[in-house]
């Protein structure tokens, strides 16, 4: 998708200034923002609905944490034949289908008389949350005026973490025995993004790549000045002839050698971001401030709200602004530096609570977990939440970026799911204080990765990005010679 983050075909075309192209942008990124938001909201519903859910069906750990993950499974799935469908079938069918499923999730998951039935709804829900996260910001970056389409994948996540924020503000609003309501309420985003698909027209270079060339110019017509339609035809076109000179690339290609080094950053960006614990957070973050000793549902709803929801959605702001200007690798550092501190600080407070007198100790720790939650969530939404998805989405070349980008996102979401269905398991077996210290040692492992392995991409053109994984050497030879724009 990410043509479209380099330089190319970008002279001509400019944000847009008409009001009809206005008007189309925006029908984009409306469907961008519901995909985002659907993704988002069906991610973090599960940290206020789990206690209402646990007193409904009277279900064990192990239950909780499969109707937890089972999200993520779905998600790893539709992940891996999302990009081959919306290539064959087109973007805007695959986006009605994660609509479909969306709903389909939310009724199912509302209406469930038993876990069993509640695990069916979470993995559809995950059917469509992985067909969104690859199709969504596809479709958005390749619609996109190209001045505007840096800005898509930190935007896209800022949707998703205003999702999460919405679920947990619903379920701040709501009682937890009023579970079923938060599931439930999914179900007008899908109808909403069913509705904002249906409007907008598919894919110009979808056309492209199966020879509609009318059809591509008429998509193109809308989100493009007038005299500057032809220009970018013919760039899609081009684009669209050099990606596919060689026949349709396949698997293959994708694990060839000289795809090595940008598969490994890749999948590796992708599992470090979820295996620093994110998620745990996202998912558990309730039970997370319960254990700190914030006794009330009330307050430990209220807590989630603010110190991970509200930080996600405004730390992510920073990313958005400042990505471009920064750089990758700097936010990735700062980020995690960020983190490793707070996980280290929430472990320490959760070891000093159990040797010293609970009633005694309780506050403090549920201080210094809210502070360090807080810390976290900032820094991880300011670097690895954004930086994470921009990177993949701009290190693989065209033949191949579908299916690679595929992959990394199902590697992504099988860290994940390992992350979600085992986090409880691991607090109830190594004590929170452990488990908090080995997110913050995994934060230290993603640090030497991303200093020797990850390249700086801003401000770099997708064939400059292409040359530099052809040279031998490491990250910082390499660092020093490129240009610099
Ligand atoms: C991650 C999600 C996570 C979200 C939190 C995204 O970048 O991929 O797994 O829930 O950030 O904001």
């Amino acid at each position: 998708m990410s043509s479209d983050l380099s330089e190319q075909g970008t002279s001509a075309s400019g944000a847009p200034r008409s009001r009809s192209v206005m008007k189309w942008v925006l029908m984009v990124g409306l469907v961008t923002f519901f995909a985002g938001l659907l993704f988002g909201y069906d991610q973090g519903v599960i940290a206020g609905a789990l206690a209402g859910v646990k007193d409904s069906f009277k279900v064990s750990t192990f239950a909780s944490e499969v109707i937890t993950s089972w999200v993520t499974l779905g998600a790893l799935v539709a992940a891996l034949v999302a990009g081959i469908a919306a290539d064959r079938y087109g973007r805007r069918p695959m986006l009605l289908v994660a609509g479909l499923l969306f709903i389909a999730g939310a009724v199912i998951q509302g209406v469930a008389q038993g876990a069993e039935v509640l695990v069916v709804g979470r993995l559809i829900t995950g059917f469509g949350i992985g067909f969104a996260s690859v199709v969504a910001p596809l479709y958005a970056a390749e619609m996109a005026p190209p001045r505007i389409r840096g800005r898509i994948v930190s935007t896209y996540q800022l949707a998703i973490t205003f999702g999460i924020f919405c679920a947990y503000l619903i379920s701040d609003l709501l009682e937890s025995s009023e579970w079923r309501t938060m599931f439930l309420v999914a179900a007008v985003p899908g109808v909403l993004l069913i509705i904002t698909t249906m409007l907008i027209p598919e894919s110009s270079r979808w056309y492209v790549k199966v020879g509609r060339g009318a059809d591509a110019r008429r998509s193109l017509e809308k989100v493009t000045e007038p005299s500057e339609v032809d220009q970018a035809l013919s760039t899609v076109q081009a684009e669209v002839a050099d990606e596919t000179a060689d026949g349709e690339a396949g698997w293959a290609e994708v694990f060839s050698p000289r795809m090595r080094k940008a598969l490994i950053v890749g999948i590796g960006l992708a599992i470090f971001q979820q295996i620093t614990g994110i998620n745990a957070i996202i998912y558990y973050a309730d039970k997370i401030f319960e254990s700190a000793g914030i006794t009330s549902t009330a307050a430990q709803t209220k807590a989630t709200l603010y110190c991970v929801g509200l930080t996600n959605v405004l730390a992510t702001f920073v990313a958005v602004a400042y990505i471009d200007r920064f750089g990758r690798r700097p936010l990735l550092f700062m980020g995690l530096i960020g983190m490793f501190v707070s996980l280290c600080a929430v472990a320490m407070g959760f070891a000093t609570q159990s040797t010293v007198d609970p009633g005694a100790g309780t506050s403090i720790v549920g201080i210094i977990t809210m502070v360090g939650l807080v810390v976290f969530i900032a820094s991880f939404a300011f670097s690895l939440g954004p930086v994470v998805w921009t990177i993949i989405s701009e290190i693989y070349p065209g033949r191949v970026r579908g299916r690679a980008v595929s992959l990394a996102t199902a590697f992504n979401w099988g860290a994940a799911f390992l992350v979600a269905q085992f986090f409880l398991t691991l607090t109830d077996g190594i004590g929170e204080a452990a488990t908090f210290f080995l997110f913050a040692a995994m934060c230290v492992l993603a640090f030497i990765f991303v200093w020797r392995y990850v390249p700086e991409t801003r401000g770099r053109s997708l064939e400059e990005i292409q040359e530099m994984w052809e040279q031998d050497g490491a990250i910082a030879d390499w660092e020093k010679t490129a240009p610099r724009h």
